[in-house]
């Protein structure tokens, strides 16, 4: 039996490529991959993801890609390029561009003799209530939302989506058991919950049916990010 493989992603949700590269060298041994988002990207660019990649880390390059088809694909390719393992688009920018970014994810892996990455769906950003989604012109609450976006990003060949703590479970019970959820809004109890509104303990999240989990804070703000990282790890056996 293959033993199951980490499940954290630490958020390297700091300014700087120094910061950036002192977090991921203390907790690369105890997680199973980094995550880098549109703030450090936009500080360090590439450079930063090639070198986060050379320590043997799996990298989740998060810049949620939302655009015509054409410039998604291509930026999908960059991305792969990369070698990052993991990538997101906004579920929003419709069907033919979740196709468009799959199919350019398979095929620039091919070119590259890599393995594809996972492009991940983004639903509703958990920052939109029902009044908010209203507001924008939607008109079904947050969780239809969701739900008619997940549908949407699967029947387009998407393998993984992003969603929040508390629609885990509803997911799981409506999608096919090979598409990968990650979840961030991750707390272990013994933190605050910051501005994160909806949360659940690694543990639970797993147990709702998380593949992986997204963990900002708790790693990158304790006192001691690898300590606080394999008390994680810990928890969840
Ligand atoms: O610090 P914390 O554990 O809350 O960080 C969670 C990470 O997951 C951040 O990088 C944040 O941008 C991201 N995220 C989130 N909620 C979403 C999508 C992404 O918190 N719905």
């Amino acid at each position: 039996m293959t033993p199951r493989p980490n499940p954290i992603i630490a958020a390297l949700d700091v300014p700087t490529a120094e910061a950036a590269w002192k977090l991921a060298r203390r907790v690369a041994p105890v997680v199973g991959a980094f995550k880098i988002g549109s703030e450090l990207f936009t500080r360090a660019g590439p450079e930063i993801v090639r070198r986060v990649r050379a320590t043997g880390a799996a990298v989740f390059l998060d810049l949620k890609f939302h655009d015509i088809p054409n410039t998604v694909a291509k930026a999908v390719a960059a991305a792969v390029r990369l070698d990052v393992q993991m990538l997101t688009v906004h579920t929003s920018g419709g069907g033919e561009m979740l196709r468009a970014a799959e199919e350019s994810a398979q095929r620039a892996a091919r070119e590259c003799g890599l393995p594809a990455p996972l492009v991940l769906g983004v639903t509703v950003l958990t920052s939109l209530d029902d009044r908010a989604l209203g507001e924008i012109g939607f008109g079904s609450s947050a969780a239809g939302q969701v739900e008619r976006l997940a549908r949407l990003a699967v029947q387009a060949g998407l393998r993984g989506l992003v969603c929040s703590p508390l629609e885990v479970a509803a997911l799981r019970r409506h999608l096919p058991a090979p598409v990968q959820l990650v979840t961030p809004g991750i707390r272990t109890g013994a933190e605050a919950a910051d501005d994160q509104k909806r949360t659940l303990t690694p543990k639970d999240a797993l147990a709702a049916g998380a593949n992986w989990l997204v963990v900002g804070r708790p790693i990158y703000a304790a006192e001691h990010p690898r300590a606080a990282a394999e008390k994680i790890l810990a928890s969840l056996t």
